[in-house]
């Protein structure tokens, strides 16, 4: 099982100072001092909580229903265990919950699926395999016809018809293994191929249709790493793996045969050392799997301080921390070099040890069979013969005490990658869908919901939003506005309660259809890698240049894009990385725009821009989405006059709702949130131009 952190601890189980080993795998927690070990199943661990005291602090928690104390520190350690509570705490809370949802439906037989991703191939497969099987065969063929050669050509001085035959065959043979390697390869590399791309889409397209809150818990850089190493692996196993067996096991038997019967004594001295190779090999694949995961594990550290900090170096820089970040590095590589020369020392001193037996072997052949020779009791060419098939009989040994291992890992892959295919979306669409018409009404029936069950972010909301009318959103952070808009996309279910849309139910609707008709503005709106028009033009497939200048100009991005040195043709970067944070807001408004949507969602669409533009937007927003339902979360207040309606959310709850003047006079919360601002209230005084 794969260790996912550890940590240590200076108190041991029962309280004294000494070392305390902490290690959290999946889905177990183990700790040993030493003397005692304990272990908890991490399904059993509930309610998980920090218990600081003056000097000593304890992590507590319910285990199998009852109130215990997991483990002790001292302050000395505090910052590192408190990470492992952290990680405790919601591992142990829904997040894990969701995620072990996933993880259990491997209820498709693996064997079963990868039969059947090959099984279009059938005829390749075959083809694949018979040509393994012929190239085998034929690699026997030589060191034979050199005993002839010897014994009944070269020894005998005549039989020049013996003599021309064997050099043909030998051509023949060389020729046809030429011929049928590149048939194999050919073959087995084209199946590789369309297999892992197949494999690819297969997991993307099904990675797409997850629900949004899979992908958050499940962490992109898993799902990557499964397109990625796991396809590979699954793809090596599917194509190299049965070959290779095959093979080397045919060869083994092959050679076997012909050396027993070419001379059944020494036979004997061949097969000794097998014993050794197979256990010798053993040992090695299990000592250098645990080396090299190590290695693997030193490089992936240094890889995601590389990806997490150059992209960052802003901030790095910012804080001054340089010189920190570069001697992490530093330890890190130095970690990495030990580890390496770990594998590096099981390296040099196990394959030669390996080629001293093998040479070992050979050396009693030589000087029994070379005994046997000089009596006259074996001919010179079958101790040659003997001699080049020993040569060849050791390697496949080798490569099925290596194979066998490496086809469980690919299975593993497989597995892993079965598991993702079958995950099933938590966001289902209805047997039925029904593709409507979108007129913009909206209810909140009871809305309940939390992205971890037992602690809701919305509680009990009920709203009811008219066609075409424009309602703001207001509230503190974390009171879970950007919550309500998921639900509204269907990002997530309700846990109670229901969402109608134009008087059907949300979980009724074709999702795509219907997502289709709204216009969406996130907060922190993310650009994608490419040029102005193609970010704008991602609203609306195939729309025309005219479209896209003219939603351009409704979002007010049309000034600042024509001073680009390319205008519309000027290439973004990375996620949009040469625009002001305000111009990419634009861009994306003009992105929601495009489509005409029949219901515009923007959480706070202008919070990085000045407020003379954003006067602008919302002049043009109001004759663009004349009869349109808009919802607005801002904390501007500005824009907050645009509206019809404002809801306050408190803590998951719609404390208050009304026009902005009205909930500025009944000094609740509302009047709260925009007193301590002074902006608010003085702009009320001087109303804004745009009114
Ligand atoms: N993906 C998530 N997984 C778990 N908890 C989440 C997730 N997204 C938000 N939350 C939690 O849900 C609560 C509501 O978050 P939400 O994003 O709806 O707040 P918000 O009102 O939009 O705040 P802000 O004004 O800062 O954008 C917060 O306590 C937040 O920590
Ligand atoms: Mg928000």
């Amino acid at each position: 099982m794969e260790t996912l952190r550890e940590f240590e601890s200076d108190l041991t189980i029962d309280k004294k100072f000494g070392k305390l080993k902490i290690t959290l795998y999946e889905n177990k927690l183990v700790l040993d001092d030493g003397k005692n070990r304990v272990e908890y199943n991490l399904k059993n661990i509930s309610n998980v909580k920090l218990n600081e005291g003056f000097g000593i602090n304890s992590i507590v928690a319910d285990y199998e229903g009852k109130k215990i104390e997991i483990l002790y520190f001292t302050n000395r350690v505090k910052e590192k265990l408190a990470e492992l509570y952290e990680i405790l705490a919601s591992v142990t809370s829904g997040n894990y919950l969701k995620m072990n949802k996933i993880e259990s439906k491997k209820n498709q037989n693996v064997v079963r699926w990868l039969l059947s991703l090959i099984s279009p191939y059938k005829f390749r497969v075959s083809m694949g395999i018979l040509f393994s099987l012929l190239l085998v065969i034929l690699s026997l063929i030589p060191p034979y016809l050199l005993k002839i050669f010897i014994n009944n050509v070269l020894l005998t001085k005549g039989n020049s018809y013996l003599f021309t035959e064997i050099i043909l065959v030998l051509i023949a043979v060389y020729s046809s293994v030429v011929v049928i390697t590149v048939l194999q390869n050919y073959a087995l590399n084209y199946l590789g191929q369309k297999l892992s791309n197949e494999l690819r889409v297969r997991i993307y397209e099904h990675v797409n249709k997850l629900s949004l809150g899979f992908i958050e818990n499940f962490q992109s850089g898993r799902i990557l790493s499964r397109i990625t190493t796991d396809v590979g692996n699954t793809q090596w196993f599917l194509i190299w793996g049965i070959p290779t067996l095959l093979t080397n096991l045919v060869t083994i038997i092959g050679i076997g045969v012909i050396v027993f019967f070419m001379n059944p004594f020494l036979g004997i001295f061949a097969i000794l050392p097998i014993p050794a190779i197979i256990i010798g090999t053993t040992i090695y694949r299990r000592k250098s799997r645990l080396k090299y995961h190590k290695v693997w594990r030193r490089s992936a550290d240094i890889t995601s301080l590389l990806t997490d900090t150059i992209p960052s170096s802003l901030i790095v820089r910012s804080y001054a921390n340089e010189d920190y970040e570069n001697s992490r590095l530093r330890r890190l590589t130095e970690e990495l070099f030990s580890s390496q020369m770990g594998v590096i020392r099981l390296n040099v001193s196990w394959w030669p040890t390996l080629g001293f037996i093998l040479s070992l072997t050979t050396v009693i052949i030589w000087f029994v069979g070379g005994k046997e020779v000089i009596s006259g009791t074996l001919a010179l060419g079958t101790l040659v013969a003997f001699i080049t098939y020993l040569s060849m009989f050791y390697q496949p040994i080798q490569n099925l005490t290596n194979v066998i291992p490496f086809m469980q890992q690919s299975f593993t892959s497989a597995e892993r990658i079965l598991e993702i295919i079958d995950s099933e979306p938590e966001i289902k669409e209805s047997d039925n869908p029904k593709k409507i018409d979108l007129k913009g009404e909206i209810t909140f029936d009871h809305v309940w919901f939390g992205y971890d069950p037992l602690a809701p972010v919305v509680k009990d909301v009920n709203l009811k939003i008219r066609q075409g009318e424009k309602v703001g959103i207001v509230g503190q952070s974390g009171s879970g506005k950007t919550t309500m808009i998921k639900l509204l996309l269907r990002f997530y279910d309700p846990l109670a309660g229901k969402i109608l849309v134009d008087g059907y139910d949300l979980k009724d609707l074709d999702i795509k259809n219907y997502r289709s008709q709204i216009g969406i503005v996130h907060a922190d709106p993310t650009l994608l890698y490419g040029t102005v028009a193609y970010n704008i033009a991602y609203g609306k497939q195939n729309a025309s240049p005219e479209e896209i200048i003219a939603a351009a100009m409704m979002s007010k991005a049309h000034d600042f894009i024509i001073n680009l040195p390319l205008a519309y043709d000027t290439h973004l970067g990375e996620r949009g990385n040469r625009l002001s944070s305000g111009q990419k807001q634009m861009i994306a408004i003009a992105r929601a725009l495009i489509k005409e949507p029949k219901l515009l969602i923007m959480d706070e669409p202008t919070a990085n821009v000045d407020s003379i533009t954003e006067g602008e937007i919302i002049k043009s927003l109001k004759e663009a989405m004349q009869g349109k339902t808009t919802i607005i979360i801002s904390h501007r207040f500005s824009i907050l006059n645009y509206v019809d309606r404002i809801i306050v959310m408190d803590n998951g709850k719609i404390v208050e709702e009304g026009k902005r003047e009205e909930l500025l006079q009944k000094k609740g919360k509302f009047y709260e949130i925009f007193k301590g601002d002074g902006n608010g209230t003085r702009e009320i005084y001087k109303e804004t131009q745009y009114s």
